[in-house]
């Protein structure tokens, strides 16, 4: 049994995807189950848990960066500890091991994206002998699932149905971190939603890399659209899904949009470039003509379904009329957000060995080219919102302005609406209200609670 962690703080800093998020909910109910008490801050905190992500260089900096600066961090006053704990885990803790604690000598402990469940093991060994403690495992034998949680918001609920990628992008990272593609049971999965909706969760996002080929390896055959249909009979009010790989989105999950209410009218379909021949070289395995088609097929079965994507400009080799054709189909789908990134070089990748003669300023440029469309659509398809009455789910207050409350609406808008008087912000969150909206931006409407739900 691993020793108590009564009397100690703990904080968690994660970077990246959702499912980097998840794993932390994991984390934090193991710790709070061996009576570890949460905190916000590293001054605050005995033990520091950085959950990291090396999907672009811009992530793998800033861990160094502030892994370095806890150095200079002093213990809290009355730490039953005689200096603060260190921990890195997620995708950059997978990869590199202990070359991180050659890095960086006051480095404890290094954990990966297949051992969550093996942390608290690791933090205790470290506290009993002060000595590094690394453990990286080659796959996972077992769901981070299965392990306590807890979650940051009591309504939603991040909920993984596959782990892992075997899509082996040639520009990504990901499958060498977390592994070849593993699905969970079915049941598994509908008893973790039931007994969230039989809590009050109102919203379930289901998480994989690519949650259409969700259950080949199980069951011979993708099998996400009975997810969907299950999920949906557990009675939950909203099911969102992440992420989308468009050679595997199939017709049967596209007329779910259309058949299951609670499936909000969105969709995320990473298009990662417009032209044929970079596809290809992304080893993508669709075709802009196919990407297209499928558009086609979702906005017949939900024509006002939001669409977001993402995009990467500069992929090695990419000429101008590869970045036209990028910027063409942006213009041409109409996205109310596009996730945009400048190709960063992973090493490991089949695309690190391309080199690419493109100057820097020329792909910044295209960079700032796209921005422009993206802020235009955004704006331009969240006009016709104003004068609807739209289902918010609140989420709290929003950051700019402490009278202001902030929601999602089913497209997965940002809602604002002033907090009516007398009513406290904490007890409007996780509640849905109906806002009237008055107000479109680029990236949020605004409006009048006008009843709740
Ligand atoms: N499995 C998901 C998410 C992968 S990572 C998917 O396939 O959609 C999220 C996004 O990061 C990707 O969609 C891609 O646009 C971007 N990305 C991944 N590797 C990258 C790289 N090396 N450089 C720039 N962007 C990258
Ligand atoms: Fe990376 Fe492609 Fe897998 Fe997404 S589908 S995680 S982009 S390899
Ligand atoms: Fe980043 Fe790992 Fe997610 S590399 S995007 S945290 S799977």
């Amino acid at each position: 049994m691993t020793r108590s962690f009564d009397g100690l703080t703990y904080c968690v800093h994660t970077f990246g995807c959702q499912m980097n998020k998840h794993d932390s909910e994991r984390i934090a109910g193991m710790l709070d189950g061996l009576g570890g008490s949460m905190v916000e801050t590293i001054e605050e905190a005995d033990i520091v848990i950085f959950v990291t992500c090396c999907v672009r260089e811009a992530a793998d900096v800033r861990l160094y960066g502030q892994v370095s600066s806890i150095k200079n961090t002093p213990l809290r006053e009355g730490s039953p500890l005689k200096k603060r704990i260190l921990a890195v885990g997620g995708c950059i803790g997978q990869r590199d091991g202990e070359k991180l604690t050659e890095q960086m000598k006051h480095l404890d402990v290094v954990f990966g994206t297949h051992n969550i469940g093996a942390l608290p093991a690791l933090l205790a060994a470290t506290i009993e002998d002060g000595n590094h403690h690394i453990e990286v495992l080659d796959s996972a034998t077992d769901f981070p699932t299965n392990l306590p949680i807890t979650r940051e918001h009591s309504w939603a609920a991040w909920v993984p149905i596959t782990i892992g990628c075997n899509n082996f992008c040639s520009y990504c990272i990901v499958p060498y971190v977390r592994g070849r593609e593993k699905s969970r049971p079915i049941e598994d999965i509908v008893a973790e939603v039931q007994a969230y909706v039989n809590a009050g969760v109102k919203e379930v996002t289901l998480l994989g890399q690519n949650v259409n080929s969700y259950g080949r390896d199980l069951y011979g055959e993708p099998r996400f659209a009975q997810v969907l249909d299950a999920i949906d009979a557990t009675g939950v009010e909203r099911i969102r899904f992440a992420t989308s790989h468009p050679k595997d989105l199939t017709d049967e999950v596209i007329e779910k949009f259309g058949t299951l209410k609670s499936l909000m009218p969105y969709l995320h379909l990473p298009v990662q470039s417009g032209s044929n021949r970079i596809l290809d070289a992304m080893n993508r395995r669709y075709t802009r003509e196919h990407y297209l088609e499928l558009i086609e097929k979702v906005r017949k079965v939900c024509p006002d379904i939001a669409l977001s994507t993402d995009v990467i400009v500069g992929f090695p080799g990419e000429t101008e009329e590869d970045f036209q054709d990028t910027k063409s189909l942006i213009e041409q789908v109409g996205y109310n957000q596009v996730f945009t990134f400048i190709y960063s070089k992973r090493e490991g990748t089949p695309a690190a060995k391309i080199d690419d003669p493109t100057p820097r300023e020329v792909i910044q440029r295209r960079f700032d080219s796209l921005v422009d469309v993206v802020q235009n659509n955004a704006y331009t398809l969240n006009q016709p919102e104003v004068g609807k009455t739209l289902p918010v789910l609140v989420e709290g207050v929003s950051k700019r302005d402490g009278f202001i409350l902030a929601g999602k609406s089913p497209k997965n808008q940002t809602v604002h609406a002033p907090i009516p008087e007398g009513i406290s912000p904490e007890s409007l969150e996780g509640t849905m209200v109906n806002v009237h909206i008055t107000g479109a931006k680029t990236w949020y409407l605004s409006g009048e609670i006008v009843s709740e739900l």
